[in-house]
């Protein structure tokens, strides 16, 4: 049986324009090219079909979540700090959710109080923090899951 492959929207907030000149320990130093540029070969690997979005926007950010599911058939979305804070973001994603996971490079779990806290809590499926880069790979994987792909 042929299907089209499924699209996942790999979204990203605030500063992320700037990873490479955010702290390293933190972030990893690397640019969101080269971000993206792995997690697009991880997507193909799966058989998943990748978009990316950044904007520092908050409005434009809230603008492409209204529309996410017209684009997209599931979502890996680091809002970084709106994350914490705008419930705006969060109410936008409510408009047309799709099956998404929630990653951070960093553990925020275990750093400030104010980032342990997530707007998207109840929305999403999963989430993945503390594993840098790879860590969006296992939310393709956990995306895939979700999507039924690759259980033959
Ligand atoms: C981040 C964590 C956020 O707390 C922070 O504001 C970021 C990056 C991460 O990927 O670790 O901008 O989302």
């Amino acid at each position: 049986m042929s299907r089209a492959a499924s699209r996942v929207a790999i979204l990203h907030g605030v500063n992320f324009d700037v990873l490479e000149r955010r702290d390293p320990e933190l972030y990893g130093g690397i640019t969101l090219n080269e971000l993206e540029y792995r997690v697009a070969h991880w997507a193909g690997e799966l058989g998943l079909e990748p978009s990316f979005y950044q904007t520092n926007s908050e409005a434009e950010f809230c603008g492409y979540l209204h529309r996410v599911g017209q684009s997209a058939d599931a979502a890996i979305i680091n809002a970084g700090a709106w994350t914490h804070y705008s419930r705006a973001i969060g109410d936008a994603f409510a408009v047309d959710p799709v099956p998404a996971v929630e990653v951070h490079l960093s553990d925020v779990d275990s750093r400030e109080d104010w980032r342990q806290v997530s707007v998207f809590e109840g929305l999403i499926d999963d989430r993945v923090v503390g594993r840098g880069i790879d860590g969006y790979q296992v939310a393709l994987g956990i995306i895939a899951d979700r999507l039924g792909i690759g259980d033959g």
